[in-house]
């Protein structure tokens, strides 16, 4: 089932987002929504809040990006629970990003190149990975929502400022969008 997208404004993008267990009701299904929802939305990577529902969950499949880089070809991950070191010795990479929850915004991302990352996949069998590069991008855009964080907390301050317009009319609802979002509550009309 395709689910909506919550944008930018709804307080369900900056609520904590608890850890799942094995016995979380409806797993298995939410993992097929937020895949079906991703793959409708056209997006490379998903997070559980961004459905609306606040768990540790996300979804990333960065094989539409294997033209430009070649390593990401099939690379298709369910990371629940997953837990990320930065490596600090490393340098920071700066490339544009955008999100479903914040349409029609790209803006410059400075990002560490590699990371640690501890996670179980949708059957609780436990991986542990060094990654680094682009794929290391997308998991720690995808873990930011899990830790109530957008890629726009992330950009310098004057380029925020001259987005705040656009945001501003995003929490209100105007924002044009080729799915479906959900909004802040205070604002359900379009
Ligand atoms: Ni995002």
């Amino acid at each position: 089932m395709i689910l909506p997208i919550y944008v930018y404004g709804h307080p369900v993008l900056r609520s904590a987002n608890a850890d799942v267990t094995p016995d979380y009701p409806g797993l298995q299904e939410l993992i097929e929504n937020m895949k079906e929802t991703m793959y409708y939305t056209q997006g490379i990577g998903i997070a559980a809040p961004q459905v609306g529902v606040n768990a540790r969950i996300v979804y990333i499949d960065v094989d539409p990006l294997a033209e430009d880089f070649p390593e990401l070809k099939d690379c298709r991950m369910v990371l629940i629970n997953p837990e990320i070191t930065v490596d600090e010795s490393a340098p920071e990479v700066t490339r544009e990003e955008g999100c479903l929850s914040v349409p029609g915004i790209h803006e410059n991302v400075q990002r560490h190149e590699k990371i640690h990352i501890h996670w179980l996949d949708e059957n609780f069998r436990e991986h542990d990975e060094d990654i680094e590069g682009y794929l290391s991008r997308v998991i720690q855009h995808e873990c930011d929502h899990l830790d109530k964080t957008l890629f726009i907390d992330r950009i310098s301050p004057i380029r925020k400022q001259l987005i705040r317009g656009k945001l501003n009319n995003m929490v209100k609802g105007k924002v044009s969008c080729n799915y479906r979002c959900k909004f802040a509550p205070h604002n359900r009309k379009r």
